[in-house]
């Protein structure tokens, strides 16, 4: 008997702060006003998609002592951003990205579980803990907690969070529409934790909400951080979106779960995944082409390259050849508050490799960047990437995509319009939402699914 197909799961990435959003395209809309963030998630609704998501910075970017100013700068806070559109949808799940390192649990419960009863049960929180001690000089603690012990922290976070939203578990709570929300038993919210980051105790003011804990999103890529997902995520959101790397990274993240007694499918595999869609594929590649040079300009190439050699580059042509000298190893960084400076490990390695590539193709700085940056995961007529999307999920790739449009706010419209409908057509993406949390539409447990859960009289 053949395998029956898996379901695909597909969520909107609201762009803001990266190198894919074409901010000179006039079709582009603001990354602040409620209005782009409302279109957006309208359109991921009216898809069926299952949760919009939001990427996180806690200080803007620099690059040579001045603001990296090049792509979209600043954006607004997650909560509030998630809250607001809570109003304006209805089943869409809202997943937020929020920093272990520098919030405290009792606060992030409090917020995870006021949007979960706000949305009712479609809060999920993307668990992240940076590793720089720039984003750091933001906080009371300046830099704080080497970046070694920073999963062990979000662990215990997590952990203590996870004690305080479970405090009113099994608690009676009943709901008089005269005087409000009273209690039955006076034990509600208590809770005591002594570890080796918090030493906190006291009574959760926030009573147990729809999916009783948010669905819990990892986005690391270090030994710890797949470890810290396999024991502790519902779901991961990687960088790895083709058809090799997904698999590796899927097969990899998976195996690490039995040994925490868990099962393949409680773990979601979702990669960021960016598209272009044309009537035809040739049309779709051109356009492609497009938006790759639009994405990376002569200045930003240039910014690019800088990043690698760790240099100020600014003399140099983009149209021009790559620069002679190597790069500068082991001083402090030229860019700060960008992830993406740990790929490059071996930056001596790397410019060794493109300029080999270079000379080989007659590419410039910019060809170059612009030929070995992140290309479009999905190009082609909507029929091809609809197929390629389901080969890539039903070959375990991944579980589904985080879509990341290049034009704010209207980006996604074309894909729910034209490519979800042949998703919905094969059988393999929802017609409609069968339930009303995030949890349901992910097909994950609730944490209080045969236990006594807390009875909300009305
Ligand atoms: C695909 C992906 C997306 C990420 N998005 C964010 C983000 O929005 N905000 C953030 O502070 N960190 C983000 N991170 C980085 C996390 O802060 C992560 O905790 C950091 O990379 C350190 O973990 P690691 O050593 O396991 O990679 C992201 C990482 C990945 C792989």
């Amino acid at each position: 008997m053949s395998k029956p197909l898996k379901q695909i799961h597909l969520a909107a990435h609201f762009p803001g702060v990266n190198n894919t959003t074409v901010w000179s395209d006039p079709a582009a809309g603001s990354h602040i006003e409620f209005s782009s963030f409302a279109h957006f998630a309208r359109t991921a609704e009216r898809a069926k998609f299952d949760f919009l998501f939001l990427a996180e910075g806690l200080r803007l970017r620099e690059q040579g002592g001045e603001i990296y100013d090049l792509d979209v700068v600043g954006r607004p806070d997650t909560f509030t951003v998630l809250a607001a559109l809570a109003a304006v949808t209805d089943r869409l799940g809202l997943t937020g990205t929020i920093n272990s390192t520098f919030n405290e649990p009792y606060e992030v419960a409090r917020q995870f579980a006021s949007l979960d009863h706000l949305s009712g049960g479609r809060s999920a929180w993307n668990v992240v803990t940076s590793w720089d001690a720039f984003t750091g000089e933001n906080f009371r603690r300046g830099g704080f907690l080497p970046q070694e012990e920073r999963y062990s922290r979000a662990q215990e976070f997590l952990a203590t969070a996870n004690e305080l939203l479970d405090s009113w578990r099994g608690d009676e709570i009943l709901a008089d529409q005269a005087t409000g929300t009273f209690l039955s038993d006076a034990k509600a919210g208590a809770f005591v934790h002594q570890g080796q980051h918090f030493d906190i105790h006291g009574r959760f003011n926030v009573p147990r909400s729809p999916q009783g804990r948010p669905v819990i999103f990892q986005a690391g890529e270090s030994d710890e951080g797949r470890e810290f997902a396999a024991s502790s995520a519902d779901a991961i959101f990687s960088r790895y979106a083709t058809l090799k790397e997904g698999q590796a990274f899927y097969t990899d993240v998976k195996g690490r779960l039995a040994k925490y007694g868990r099962r393949p499918d409680q773990l979601l595999i979702l990669p960021a995944a960016t598209f272009v869609l044309g009537d035809t594929d040739e049309e779709a590649a051109e356009l492609a082409r497009e938006v790759r040079r639009q994405q990376v300009s002569g200045a930003t190439a240039i910014k690019h390259l800088e990043f690698v050699w760790n240099r100020d580059l600014s003399g140099h042509d983009p149209e021009g050849p790559l620069p002679d000298v190597d790069p500068l190893v082991g001083e402090e960084h030229i860019s700060r508050g960008r992830a993406q400076v740990r790929m490059y490990r071996d930056p001596i390695a790397i410019a060794r490799e493109w300029r080999e590539l270079a000379a080989a193709n007659g590419w410039s700085i910019r060809d170059l960047v612009i030929n070995t940056g992140n290309r479009q995961t999905f190009v082609g007529a909507p029929a091809t990437v609809a197929r390629t999307i389901n080969d890539f999920v039903q070959a375990d790739a991944s579980d589904g995509f985080i879509l990341v449009p290049h034009i704010t706010p209207g980006g996604l419209d074309a894909f729910a319009d034209k490519v979800v409908p042949l998703l919905q057509e094969q059988g393999v993406f929802r017609t409609e939402y069968e339930g009303t949390t995030l949890r349901d539409h992910l097909g994950l447990a609730h944490p209080d699914a045969g236990s006594p859960a807390g009875r909300v009289a009305s």
